[in-house]
């Protein structure tokens, strides 16, 4: 499998254009904020819920952040007008995080503060471990601040991540909001997990601890073991369907103990349909931008896995709807 996904990335470079556009079709929801609108209305009657991100991440002048804050904005303002029930996910890296830090802060209080006017959820993308403090740092700020509306993504193949959730379980209380997910980037074996049952392993136990915690537990998985698992953990704890920790549609910023099921778009559909049909909360994550080029050759680039994924998706489409 790893062979197999790093030879298509080898011939990335050379694959025409139109060829990785029809492929990300399936996994971007378009160029533009109207686009990601008409994906999520198609959707919405699959009783989803979703989160919005506009594609982008790292940029090398301060001046980048200002189009990230104009077209959160818009997006805010779409999520409002259309009455979706739809919250952001933002890279910080987009933001200036890596460049200087109290802009980041600022930037992201700016559209937090918006989105906490609108009863609206920001979360966090976590990236490479560069940037792992700095993000959680930026969670706890925004809270000090009385902005309760933003949380973070802690990936289960880092070391640290046990220590994360108590930190945040502590400093946060019943306002810890977590997505917890594998984690995209192969970090080194130094600070992380690098085999899959560990992996696998790693990220049932990080689900039971955010659950035991009574932090909001958003699973982020398309991975069986993990979903078995996941199901398995709620109902010993009497949460899942009509039991506590079910969350009502229309609570947008989803505090207080609870869960719900992520996961991307054009990923394991069938799945993500089957949990909702069983009650639970699903919320699809909607990437869209002009960036789609970028951001798909980054992905693959960052986790070969991601183009054994795709190929599958394609030779055996049986194993992964859309
Ligand atoms: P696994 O990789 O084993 O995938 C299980 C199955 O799902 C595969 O066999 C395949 O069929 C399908 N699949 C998974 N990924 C696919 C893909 N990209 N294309 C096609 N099929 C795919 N990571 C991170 O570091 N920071 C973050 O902020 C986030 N945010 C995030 C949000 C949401 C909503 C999701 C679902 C995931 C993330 N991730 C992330 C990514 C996450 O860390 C992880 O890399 C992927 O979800 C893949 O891991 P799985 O648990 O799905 O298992």
């Amino acid at each position: 499998m790893g062979v197999f996904g790093r030879v298509i990335m080898l011939m990335m470079p050379i694959t025409p254009k139109f060829i990785i556009r029809w492929v990300a079709n399936r996994y971007v929801a378009g160029p533009d904020l109207e686009s990601a609108l008409v994906v999520m209305r198609q959707i919405s009657a699959q009783g989803a819920c979703f989160t919005v991100d506009v594609l982008g991440e790292e940029i090398t002048t301060l001046a980048e952040a200002d189009f990230f804050v104009e077209e959160y904005a818009r997006v805010l303002d779409a999520i409002v007008a259309e009455g979706l029930d739809a919250n952001i996910s933002l890279k910080p890296t987009a933001f200036g995080l890596l460049i200087d830090q109290s802009a980041a802060v600022a930037n992201i209080e700016r559209i937090t503060r918006k989105a906490a006017e609108n009863d609206i959820f920001v979360r966090l993308d976590m990236e490479d471990h560069r940037v792992t403090q700095p993000t959680i740092d930026l969670v706890t700020t925004m809270h000090e601040r009385e902005l309760t509306n933003i949380g973070t993504v802690l990936q289960a193949r880092l070391f640290r991540t046990g220590e994360d959730i108590t930190n945040l379980s502590e400093k946060l209380a019943n306002d810890s909001d977590v997505r917890i997910c594998k984690g995209i980037y192969l970090e080194s074996e130094g600070i992380a997990h690098t085999g899959y049952h560990q992996i696998v392993e790693a990220t049932n136990r990080a689900i039971d601890q955010l659950l035991d915690a009574g932090s909001y537990t958003a699973i982020a998985s398309h991975d069986m073991p993990v979903i078995n698992h996941s199901l398995a953990a709620l109902s010993e704890r009497g949460m899942g369907p009509n039991k506590s920790g079910e969350v009502g549609g229309s609570l947008r910023n989803g505090k207080g103990p609870g869960y719900e099921f992520q996961m991307l778009l054009g990923v394991r559909g069938n799945i993500r349909r089957r949990l909702a049909s069983q009650g639970h909360r699903t919320r699809v994550y909607i990437p869209y931008g002009s960036r789609w080029y970028e951001y798909s050759m980054r992905r693959l680039r960052e986790n070969p896995d991601v183009a054994w994924h795709i190929a599958k998706s394609i030779i055996m489409p049986w194993t992964n709807r859309r």
